[in-house]
Formats: C-alpha cells, structure tokens, sequence
C-alpha cells in the first residue's frame, strides 16, 4: 500500500506538478493539501513506540518534523497525522507582511538532486491575526511556533506572544530573505540579549534555527550565547543564500538535496564540540530514508525536512520512519 501511493505520487509530483510554473504548482498543491483528507489515512504514520524521542523535554512520537514553511492552519492539522513527530508553522513577524513579489520560488536542478531556491520575504498575516488562527488549531503531535523580525525586539515580541499557542518555540535568525541574518554577525552582544530576553519571556523550550553560511560563527558566537542564555535546542539550519536571476529579488534561500553534505558535517561537529550539552535538530536536503538515518547516527535528535515532503512526496516520513524501526532490529 506504502509503495503503490509512493509510486502514485511521484507519478503526480513528475508528471504533473514539476511541470507546471511555479506560480500553478505551488498553489495547486497546497490546495489539494488542504481538500485532501490525507491525515485520516493510517499508512502515513508508523507507530512504533521505538521511535519515540524527547526535545528539550517535549516527548516527539518520533524524530521526524516538518520544517518551517505552511502557515495555513488547515494544512498544519493535515501535515500533523502524516507521520511526523512535531509540525514547524511558517515564521511569524510582529506586523503582518505581504512578502516579496513572485517569481518567489522556482525549481533547481542540482548534480545532488531537485531543490528549491525562494525569496518569500515571510509572507504571513502578523503576530495578531495569527495568535486567533493558532487558537483554533488541536495539537495532534507537538507544534513548534516560530518567531522571526528584523530587530531583537521584534523577535522576542514575537516569541513571547505565540509561545502559548506552541509546544516549543524556534527563534528564526537565519533566514537568508531578511537583511538581519547577515548583520548578527557584527552584533554579537545583541544577538546574545536577545537570546536571553527570549528565554525570560517564556517557560517553553525555544529553538534556535542557525543558517548553514554562518558555520563559524555558529560555533564560536551563536550557539555558546544560546547555551548561556538556558537555551539548548539547536536547528541547523535554514536555506543557503544564492544569487538567483529568475527570483523577484535576484537572489534567494536554496533548499534541497545539494544542502545535504553540509547539514550531516554539522550535525558531526556540532555534536562533537558541545556534547550532550544540546539537541539538535539536523534541517536541510534530507529527502530520502537513508539520508535521515545518516544525520540520527551521526548525532541529531530529530530530523527536520521542507523539501523533501513537495519532491518526494507526504509519504516520504513513513518511509524514513520504517528504515528507522529496521535500522533498530
Ligand atoms: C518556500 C520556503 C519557505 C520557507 N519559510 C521558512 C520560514 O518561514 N521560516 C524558517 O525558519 N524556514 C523557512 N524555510 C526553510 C525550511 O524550513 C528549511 O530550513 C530549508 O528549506 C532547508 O530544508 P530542506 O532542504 O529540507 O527544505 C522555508 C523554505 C522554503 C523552501
């Protein structure tokens, strides 16, 4: 059953949807995401207690979560009974934001397989207006909430305010659309309060989300601030920035399979230099079971994944799942 529906997709995903431009593809499939009751289907979900996983004290039925990018809330309860441990909703800022002007997303060929480059320029209705939406939204696994702006104080605002409508809280700073993901470096000791001033704004577990173009920074600046601040759960990482003509904004966050080497030589490192001392979420170009088994032995807690659910398909967490399970025999 898992294989028929797989093939099915992929015969949809390539036949269909990787043909159409973006602009049709994209909300052709975040509709039929939103119509189709796919989350009352048993087969999208593995329940073995094996699986199970805790991030920062949060119990996850599994490793596996889906990365930051739906904030539509009908597809968030969708994509929480599709197999994954927690769900990501898209980054919120304080004020609602239109986004950047399409092209905003196109498809890239790389040697490692198909990716996506996106200028977003987080599209999302504000902190209000999505506080109201959140109320309404049961939590069938862990929802993790994110929190982005373009000031420290923004961003702890934001923090603070959708923290009781989340299981855990990700503190977004690496998001390669925003002109402050490349200013943090030579703010170092703004980066670090606002860390702390996140972590007395709530008693939940925060996340901070670190982009793949800041390694060193990561770990010499960013993640020990996070440690002194209280806070231990690291995503690596976001998009990777790059110059993009098609996109409105000329460049863009790639996404996708060519991420891959760079996120498993991160989860190493990262494990390796801080120990136990954290949980860590391995995010970027994992799209295949044998690429999450990579990351959970080489050290991550949980393995977080966008692009892989629209090039593979919604079953692709069952699959990973399943190699999981095998892998424990
Ligand atoms: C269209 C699009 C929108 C995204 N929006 C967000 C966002 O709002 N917040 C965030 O932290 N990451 C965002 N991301 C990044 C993903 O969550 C993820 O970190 C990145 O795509 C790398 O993982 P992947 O290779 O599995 O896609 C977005 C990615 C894409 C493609």
């Amino acid at each position: 059953m898992v294989r028929a529906a797989d093939s099915l997709y992929r015969v949809l995903y390539g036949g269909i949807l990787s043909r159409l431009p973006e602009g049709i593809a994209v909300p052709l499939g975040q509709w039929g995401l939103r119509l189709l009751p796919l989350d009352l289907l048993p087969f999208f979900r593995n329940r073995d207690p094996r699986l199970a996983t805790s991030l920062g004290g949060v119990r996850l039925a599994n490793p596996l979560i889906l990365s930051s990018m739906y904030y539509d809330t009908t597809i968030l309860r969708r994509a929480m009974g599709l197999g994954f441990g927690a769900v990501t909703a898209k980054s919120i800022t304080l004020m609602p934001r239109p986004g950047h002007p399409p092209p905003n997303l196109v498809r890239i060929d790389t040697p490692e397989g198909p990716g996506l480059v996106n200028c977003n320029g987080f599209h999302n209705p504000g902190l209000a207006a999505y506080r109201a939406a959140l109320a309404h939204l049961p939590h069938r696994v862990p929802l993790i909430v994110s929190a982005t702006g373009e000031s420290a104080e923004d961003i702890v605002a934001v923090a603070e305010g959708l923290a009781p409508f989340g299981d855990l809280v990700e503190i977004n700073i690496s998001s390669p659309n925003t002109k402050l993901v490349y200013a943090w470096s030579e703010r170092p000791e703004e980066l670090a309060a606002m860390l702390r001033a996140a972590r007395k704004a709530t008693d939940k577990p925060l996340i901070v989300k670190v982009s793949p173009d800041f390694r060193r920074m990561n770990e010499e600046t960013t993640i020990p601030a996070a440690l002194d601040a209280g806070i231990s759960i690291i995503n690596c990482g976001n998009t990777r920035r790059l110059d993009e003509p098609r996109l409105s904004q000329k460049s863009g966050g790639l996404s996708g399979p060519a991420l891959f080497p760079q996120t498993l030589d991160n989860v190493r490192r990262l494990r390796d230099r801080f120990g136990s001392r954290i949980d860590l979420i391995a995010t970027g170009g994992i799209d295949s079971p044998d690429k999450a088994l990579q990351v959970l032995a080489a050290g991550a807690t949980a393995c977080a994944y966008f692009t892989g659910f629209i090039t593979r398909g919604p079953l692709l967490a069952r699959r990973m799942l399943d190699a999981i399970v095998k892998a424990h025999r």
